[in-house]
């Protein structure tokens, strides 16, 4: 089927239509700047220009910084409050007149390395994490997911109350501190071992537009699980966003 996949961030919003098959674009992407003040009104309304721009009719799927639950906005960490408690998918569908699965950001990325990437065939306990300006999670038990895991907000050993792991750990922590790679593999380090304390993972897979350059901080990493890059990098949002669109991984 060809789908038109939607990923929501904090800076861009960027859509294309897929081939759910092979996991291939079928259109250009288009990517829109992610309106400032990021109200739903806004943010929803270029959701729009993006289906009018490729022409599209047919089911959406969307992936969103926030925990959602049954189509509604649970938290909103890089976006404007207001999406708090809102009914997104409702809203979405009104406006852009095509039914609409909204799923979170990172489980969506995850459905797509789980389909095609680096987690392919996997069983077990697969974990992937998106390092961006925050920090996603995903989680994948025999291929199911475990929606909504947000392990970007747990509190790691020794860090002040009151800041999450994402506050040091996420790869824009790095370039705004302009940490070298030793010095934030090693805080990545101590992240991934507290998540291995917690959940015991086969493997751990680590995506976000950073791992690309897996290799200048995977020797800092120290962890028991399988350890891998992701393999659809900048592509996985939009992807696992029209595969979510057709029910995959759930
Ligand atoms: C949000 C998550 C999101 C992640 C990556 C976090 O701050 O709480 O919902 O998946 O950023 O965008």
């Amino acid at each position: 089927m060809e789908v038109l996949g939607i990923d929501i961030g904090g800076s861009g919003v960027k859509g294309a239509i897929v081939d759910t098959e092979t996991g291939k674009f079928v259109t250009d992407r288009v990517r829109i700047d992610t309106p400032q003040p990021s109200t739903p009104e806004a943010v929803i309304g270029v959701m729009k220009e993006i289906v009018d721009t490729l022409n599209y009719s047919g089911p959406v799927g969307v992936g969103f910084p926030a925990v959602v639950l049954d189509g509604v906005l649970m938290s909103a960490a890089n976006v404007d409050q207001s999406w708090i408690s809102y009914p997104g998918q409702q809203k979405m569908e009104e406006r852009l007149g095509c039914k609409v699965t909204l799923l979170n950001d990172a489980d969506v990325a995850g459905i797509a390395e789980m389909r095609f990437g680096a987690g392919k065939g996997r069983r077990g306990v697969v974990m992937i994490f998106t390092l961006g300006t925050g920090i996603g999670s995903s989680m994948f038990v025999n291929g199911r997911i475990v929606p909504n895991t947000e392990l970007g907000h747990i509190y790691l050993p020794g860090q002040p109350l009151g800041q999450d792991a994402e506050d040091v750990t996420a790869s824009s922590v790095r370039t705004n501190e302009d940490l070298s790679w030793e010095a934030w593999g090693g805080r990545l380090n101590v992240y991934f071992n507290e998540i291995e304390k917690l959940f015991s993972p086969n493997l751990i897979i680590v995506g976000g537009g950073v791992s690309k350059k897996y290799e200048e901080f995977f020797p800092y990493i120290k962890v028991r699980a399988e350890l891998q890059p992701a393999q659809l990098r900048n592509k996985a949002g939009i992807v696992g966003a029209a595969l979510a669109a057709i029910g995959e991984g759930m």
